[in-house]
């Protein structure tokens, strides 16, 4: 079984002092959440698509559902975690409980707040996962990218050539990325912000899936605005 994990449970701090996680503000006359779960639901793949939200806002995530997307059944609001690893934890752990966690089961997990993501981009991580057994999202650095471990002067410069941007979807078998997180120390665990790098550290392989320069995160309002004058631009509507 495949599902989709619609990963909402951020506070979205770096939008600045907003009323409400960024996730649930407005871009062009519907919540940005809303844009991400739509490419989901038109996704024939996938047995239930799972978003998982802050607590207090599961209500207000449900009401919003209902009313942008009537139709939308296969949708489930459950509450996500204190961190963006723990959030897919629930969910797997919602999946486990309710329905069977077996080597066959496929999470597609993406972040709420890129609302321009494929079916193109979501097809392919199902495939590749089927083929390769994980994948991630990326686009090729088009920046140079400067490392610095002390943060005041440069301490390598890696070839371009090699260095790719991380988006979403991130697409997993759900049992092996819950063994691997579990393994893990707490230590570790605070650390290993990003799903893929459960999988890297341990030594297995995650494919590369091409996104696209438009699958945006938004995360400054800046972003936001970003957003805006892509919804009004014809080709990725
Ligand atoms: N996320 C989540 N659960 C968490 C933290 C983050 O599901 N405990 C989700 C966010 O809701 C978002 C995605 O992960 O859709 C990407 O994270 P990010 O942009 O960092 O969101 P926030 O954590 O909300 O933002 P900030 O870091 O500015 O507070």
């Amino acid at each position: 079984m495949i599902f989709g994990l619609i990963l909402a449970g951020g506070k979205g701090t770096r939008m600045g002092n907003v009323e409400k996680p960024k996730q649930f503000m407005d871009l062009c006359g519907k919540p940005i959440i809303v844009h991400t779960i739509e490419k989901f639901v038109i996704n024939s793949s996938f047995e239930k698509i799972i978003v998982l939200s802050p607590k207090q806002w599961i209500k207000h995530t449900q009401d919003i559902v209902k009313k942008y997307l009537p139709n939308a059944d296969k949708v489930i609001i459950i509450e996500g975690g204190s961190t963006r690893n723990e959030t897919i934890m629930n969910g797997i752990k919602y999946i486990e409980e309710n329905y069977i966690l077996d080597d066959e089961t496929i999470i597609v997990t993406h972040d709420s707040v890129r609302p321009f993501v494929t079916h193109r981009i979501i097809e392919e991580n199902i495939n590749y996962t089927q083929k390769y057994g994980a994948c991630d999202t990326v686009i090729p650095a088009t920046d140079t990218i400067v490392e610095s471990c002390n943060n005041e002067y440069i301490t390598d410069i890696p070839d371009r050539s090699k260095m790719y941007q991380g988006q979403t979807p991130q697409t997993f078998y759900a049992k092996r990325l819950k063994e691997l997180y579990m393994s893990l120390t707490e230590e570790e665990k605070e650390v290993l912000t990003d799903a893929s790098k459960i999988l890297t550290l341990k030594g297995d392989k995650v494919y590369l899936v091409d996104g696209e320069v438009y699958n945006i995160k938004i995360t400054y309002p800046y972003d936001l605005r970003v957003a805006q004058a892509l919804l009004g631009s014809s080709d990725i509507k």
